[in-house]
């Protein structure tokens, strides 16, 4: 556009020259002089208004850039929180997983040493049972004076030897004085009378303790 004014005033500049009527080519040159003179502070005018114009869209230019750069750091901004998001998300799931499997296992170990706990007490209870039972040798005691201490007496001259017959047999024979069915020798209720408070624990005890013997 400067460039086309700077021509329009050279070429009018030259039609001016060109129309004078008494003017010789020499005069023309000298006419036109000026004008040349004129236009060239125009083109320099023109020249430093087209600098200003490319550095002004260069600014513009700078401007749109610097506005399209902010707006993908902004992008970038928005994309790394949302992933962060994410991963904060799974994190937690992870850990409300992890955290569920280690309860489960806590449950499960506590079931397993209660299960133990309730076997070792049962246990206990049996063995206090036992340790607690009828004395065998307690029960004997008021039997030594006619069978002997150590078994081997026949009672009263009468009765079998005890020692050394089994637990079983002697359990069967004593629950049958106690019953009042077993009468060997004619002294059946004497035996009755011996046994008669003894319960079916204490029969056990002693027939084992007399099997001992
Ligand atoms: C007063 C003496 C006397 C006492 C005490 C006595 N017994 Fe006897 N016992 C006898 C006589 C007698 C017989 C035989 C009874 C018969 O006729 O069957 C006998 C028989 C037995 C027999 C059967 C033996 C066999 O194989 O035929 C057993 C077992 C026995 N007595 C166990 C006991 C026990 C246990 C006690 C203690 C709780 C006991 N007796 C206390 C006198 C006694």
């Amino acid at each position: 556009m400067k460039k086309l004014t700077v021509l329009s005033i050279v070429a009018a500049s030259l039609l001016l020259v060109g129309c004078g009527d008494s003017a010789t080519g020499a005069e023309a040159k000298a006419a036109a002089k000026p004008a040349v003179e004129t236009a060239a502070p125009a083109a320099a005018e023109a020249t430093k208004s087209a600098a200003t114009e490319a550095k002004e869209a260069a600014a513009v230019v700078v401007e749109k850039t610097t506005e399209a750069v902010t707006e993908t750091v902004a992008e970038a901004k928005d994309a790394v929180v949302e992933t962060a998001a994410t991963a904060t998300e799974a994190v937690a799931e992870v850990a409300t997983e992890a955290k569920d499997a280690v309860v489960e296992t806590a449950t499960a170990a506590v079931e397993t040493t209660t299960e133990a706990a309730s076997a070792v007490a049962e246990k206990a209870t049996e063995a206090v049972a036992a340790a607690t039972g009828p004395d065998g040798k307690a029960l004997y005691a008021k039997c030594a004076g006619c069978h002997g201490a150590d078994g081997k007496t026949a009672a009263l001259g009468k009765s079998a030897v005890i020692a050394g017959q089994t637990a079983a047999d002697l359990e069967t024979k004593i629950a049958g004085y106690k019953a009042g069915t077993l009468n060997v020798a004619g002294m059946g209720a004497l035996m009755k009378g011996q046994v008669a408070t003894y319960s079916d624990e204490d029969i056990k005890a002693v027939s084992g303790y007399i099997a001992g013997l």
